[in-house]
């Protein structure tokens, strides 16, 4: 099926978001069909362009008994994006906005927008998006939007991190979990892990290092901020208890 330069698959994107009065988009209420409230299961919406291992990683988390959370939506902006084979393997509704299909680069972020919203997501998680979205994206799920950049930000922004951290000859890289905001690789930060540069990794093999820390890092970091458990002050994020949450 095809809607606006999407292509949609399964129940994708049924539903129209509805908005607060500040233009954001509301979060899920959990109702079964009938209406009556089911239990509090995060919705959990993942955006991907390529491999999807962060993908994998956060639906191997999802499918766990007691996770708490559903990845409800993967959309790609490539239909050859492997990720999408994965969440079709798990079940999960897929949808993709083709850049091509938009005539710029704001229609393309204002249907991704409400394809992403009609799923009326918990957390949206960038696992591998090689695309930045532009401030109508960002300001729909304010604080609710993750990101892994596989260096030590600040250091490495942009789209070959792995390769320029190897270049500059550091000792020392690693992954990123973050929040989005509408700055480049710039939110504030939730999770870091080091990775060791080791005598003859090469773009690949480090890469794969990095990897396995991210996979560690995004489904944890995705589950906490869906419990709420994510509090943001200026550029620092910290962590609250399950009880505080609810004071
Ligand atoms: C990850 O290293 C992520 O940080 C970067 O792209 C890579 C995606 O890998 N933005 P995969 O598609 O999840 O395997």
């Amino acid at each position: 099926m095809r809607r606006s330069g999407s292509i949609l698959s399964g129940a994708a994107a049924r539903r129209l978001p509805e908005r607060a009065p500040d233009g954001s988009i509301r979060r899920a209420e959990n109702q079964s069909r009938t209406g009556e409230a089911v239990a509090d299961v995060k919705r959990v919406v993942v955006l991907v362009s390529g491999h999807g291992s962060n993908l994998q990683a956060l639906l191997d988390a999802a499918a766990e008994p007691a996770s708490g959370m559903a990845v409800v939506l993967v959309l790609a902006d490539r239909p050859g994006a492997h990720g999408l084979e994965r969440a079709r393997r798990a079940g999960v509704d897929t949808a993709v906005v083709r850049p091509a299909d938009h005539p710029d680069r704001r229609s393309f972020d204002l249907a991704l927008r409400d394809l992403v919203a009609a799923a009326r997501p918990d957390v949206v998680c960038l696992a591998g998006l090689m695309r930045i979205l532009g401030p109508e994206f960002v300001r729909a799920f304010p604080g609710r939007i993750l990101n892994t950049h596989p260096s030590l930000l600040p250091a490495f922004r942009g789209a070959h991190a792995v390769r320029e951290a190897l270049a500059y000859g550091v000792k020392v890289t690693g992954c990123t979990v973050h929040l989005v905001d509408e700055e480049v690789d710039h939110g504030p930060v939730l999770f870091q892990s080091a990775v060791p540069v080791e005598p003859g990794d090469d773009e690949d093999r480090l890469h794969e290092r990095i990897k396995q820390e991210e996979h560690r890092l995004l489904p944890l970091a995705v589950r906490l901020l869906a419990e709420g458990r994510v509090r943001v002050e200026g550029r620092r994020a910290q962590l609250v208890t399950a009880e505080e949450v609810s004071r």
